[in-house]
């Protein structure tokens, strides 16, 4: 039996929260991949500082990855597993080659505001649905991206050594 029938929430209404999720799923896959590349590629004298950071970003982006999949199978639904599905998908393309710090944060940034506009339509979406769980979920990830966002931000703004 399907875990709709258990947990009371609306069928139609819950695949249409599967379905958001699952592209939320496909970026939030293709931006880790793309911040392990920033990891690896990074050069220069904030080489230790962003190695650190991008560290911590595609850790924490791979629980994020991880919640939204187990949160589509409550719903009844299947996460999409495959890459090449993602990259159909995904609004966040693959970027790969990255050196330059700043380069990389600003590419860390315009990916924030992606997977940000997504995530407050599922707020919208699971506030109409009744669908309290994926609505904490979804508020949890912004609350914390926000204050990303702001950091990044800031580090990108003070950064002015070659102005
Ligand atoms: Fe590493």
């Amino acid at each position: 039996m399907s875990t709709l029938n258990y947990i009371g929430l609306d069928e139609k209404s819950s695949k249409n929260t599967t379905a958001k999720l699952n592209d939320l799923l496909a970026n939030l896959q293709v931006f880790y991949t793309n911040v392990r590349g920033f990891h690896w590629d990074i050069e220069g004298k904030l080489f230790f500082t962003l190695h650190a950071k991008f560290e911590e970003l595609y850790d924490d982006l791979a629980e994020k990855i991880d919640e939204v999949a187990e949160r589509i199978l409550m719903l009844g639904e299947k996460p999409v597993n495959a890459f090449s599905e993602y990259l159909k998908v995904s609004e966040i393309k693959e970027v790969s080659g990255v050196k330059c710090g700043k380069e990389a944060i600003q590419h860390i940034l315009n990916h924030f505001k992606i997977i940000i506009v997504k995530e407050r339509i599922i707020l919208n979406i699971t506030d109409e649905a009744n669908d309290t769980a994926t609505n904490d979920l979804i508020s949890s990830f912004i609350d914390k991206q926000e204050k990303l966002v702001w950091m990044y931000n800031a580090f990108l703004t003070n950064s002015c050594e070659t102005k």
